[in-house]
């Protein structure tokens, strides 16, 4: 789906360069697939920027794997939890 926007903006002429997108949104509080958006990005030859807001500490996360283009985030929402704890169920 995020290829054919992609797809469809540059037929209008748009010259895609950055795609912003959450690692788990606000509300309604969904993990995005933002794995796949990266590949995609990088494919697309498109800037990847995560929001991470919501990731660090609530879910697993491999920077290193990952290598998006920028990564931001907080540590004042999830900062003292630990995910690997949390998906074994403490
Ligand atoms: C997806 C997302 N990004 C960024 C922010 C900003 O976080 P803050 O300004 O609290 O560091 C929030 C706030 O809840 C958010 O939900």
């Amino acid at each position: 789906m995020f290829r054919n926007v992609v797809e469809q903006a540059r037929s209008e002429g748009l010259n895609v360069k950055v795609a912003l997108f959450d690692t788990v949104t606000s509300l309604p509080g969904m993990r995005f697939p933002f794995e796949e958006l990266t590949r995609v990005c990088k494919d697309e030859g498109i800037f990847s920027v995560i929001d991470g807001a919501h990731g660090i500490g609530h879910i697993p996360l491999d920077l290193k794997e990952l290598q998006p283009d920028f990564f931001t985030s907080n540590l004042h929402k999830y900062g003292s939890t630990n995910p690997r704890d949390r998906s074994q169920g403490n």
